[in-house]
């Protein structure tokens, strides 16, 4: 894999400034920040004058506490337009989720603020080893997703040429990667297994592409699946995290030279970590729930918002900003089985440390007696796809979520090409169990 450090020079000062600099730029951002929601966001002034708090009360960051907590049901109660802090005129653009289950959340962008997104889509870039120049497959998909778009503003401002594919068309994807020679490709890690697939069916060794980085984000993944697929590829690949809510891909990305979590772009975005359970801030390195305030979002400002992720926030390290450990899982994709939590993130681990098998998996959750249950579907490697191997696999799997995650699961091994692909977001669990 080749060296992709950037050269130190090109960073943003405030990426490598002292923790005063960058507290002191946090603590006048936020003053701004909680004022402009206030002033300017009917539910932000209700919910404040309601908590009994107001935006001169916050004196230092830690203040931040006091305040109100935002939640994702606050967006579709409010919608479409509702917690937009600036006439609708001002809105240049609009991104929604997909809506799946009810209304689908809207978010509103000012000039400002997709410009401040696109500064730090490149900073992103270039923590992942991208310089102004090469070429980038960008596989995230376009639309009302922020992950095409996000990404794209990223690529152009970092004056790197964007080859703009979205998702799908998975052989057409191979095919642009083999004849444009992309350095690097911004994807989905599921998205970029079934990639992999479609090098080897088309008889490529993705160990010969120009590939030297891959930026993957928009869902977890495992420090596992990195070592798979840089081996894979032969190249780098780097987490890239970011929320609708909040701005969209570039909120916070690991850095090519230490990939030790994500930096968290702290001059735009103020993290805590919380207990979700209570509410209460926990110190840095307890794991919990990560909270988001933006800094200088003038669009649609977000005052200490759920996220629903769960990390850990580390001390800096390539950068001065903080880290944010790898995310284990949202968690309403925790798993409750017989007592025990679960994620997709730790069958995942066991997945790839059993031999004979793909990385594509899907967990079916389904009631047994009065018990919830776990079926894990997984895919034999087309040299290992025999009863005796399958069966072999399964046993080795099994053994290993039993003995690492402690649960007792039942695992299916379809023949090759037997899992469904994503495209974009994997979906990775399956409940079968009856609704109530
Ligand atoms: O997924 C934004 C994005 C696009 C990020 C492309 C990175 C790359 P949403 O669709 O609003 O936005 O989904 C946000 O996805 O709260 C996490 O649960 C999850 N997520 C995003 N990035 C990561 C990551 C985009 N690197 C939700 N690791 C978030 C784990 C991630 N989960």
């Amino acid at each position: 894999m080749k060296d992709l450090t950037p050269d130190r020079k090109t960073l943003d000062p405030i990426e490598i400034a002292s923790r005063d600099e960058i507290s002191a730029l946090q603590l006048e951002r936020l003053k701004w920040s909680l004022k402009h929601a206030y002033d300017n966001v009917p539910m932000y002034k209700k919910r404040f004058d309601e908590a009994g708090v107001h935006p001169d009360d916050l004196k230092t960051l830690s203040d931040l506490a006091k305040f109100p907590f935002t939640y994702k049901n606050d967006l579709r109660d409010n919608y479409p337009f509702g917690l937009f802090a600036v006439p609708r005129e001002q809105i240049m653009r609009l991104h929604a989720s997909s809506g799946t289950t009810g209304k689908p959340t809207v978010v509103g962008y000012t000039a400002n603020d997709l410009s401040n997104w696109a500064d730090l889509g490149a900073r992103s870039l270039r923590a992942s080893g991208v310089k102004p120049g090469d070429i980038v497959h960008n596989a995230y998909g376009y639309g009302l997703f922020t992950g095409g778009l996000g990404a794209h503003a990223g690529i152009e401002r970092l004056g790197a040429t964007v080859v703009p594919v979205s998702g799908g068309q998975t052989r057409r994807q191979v095919t642009l990667i083999d004849d444009f020679k992309p350095n690097a490709i911004m994807v989905t890690p599921s998205y970029m297994l079934n990639i992999l697939d479609a090098f080897h069916s088309a008889g490529l060794d993705p160990r010969d592409s120009s590939l030297d980085v891959g930026i993957f984000g928009a869902e977890p993944w495992t420090n596992a699946m990195r070592k798979n697929v840089e081996d894979a590829f032969d190249m780098h690949a780097v987490d890239i995290y970011g929320l609708s809510e909040i701005m969209g891909p570039g909120v916070a990305n690991e850095c090519v030279e230490t990939k030790d979590g994500l930096h968290i772009w702290e001059d735009h975005f103020y993290p805590e970590v919380i207990n979700p359970e209570t509410g209460e801030v926990v110190a840095d390195g307890e794991e919990g729930e990560l909270v988001f305030t933006t800094l200088t979002k003038e669009g649609l400002p977000m005052i200490r918002y759920r996220t629903r992720d769960l990390t850990r926030l580390l001390p800096g390290t390539a950068r001065s900003m903080r880290r944010m450990q790898k995310i284990t899982g949202r968690s309403d994709d925790m798993m409750i089985l017989r007592g025990v939590n679960v994620f997709p993130t730790q069958i995942e681990e066991q997945l790839m440390a059993t031999g004979g098998l793909t990385p594509h998996f899907q967990i079916e959750l389904y009631r047994s007696g009065h018990m919830d249950s776990m079926r894990v579907h997984v895919e034999a490697l087309p040299k290992a796809a025999d009863g005796a191997s399958k069966a072999a696999a399964a046993r080795m799997l099994a053994k290993r979520i039993k003995d690492v995650v402690g649960v007792s699961t039942e695992i299916n091994v379809a023949d090759p090409g037997g899992i469904a692909r994503s495209e974009g977001k994997a979906v990775r669990i399956i409940d079968n169990r009856p609704k109530e």
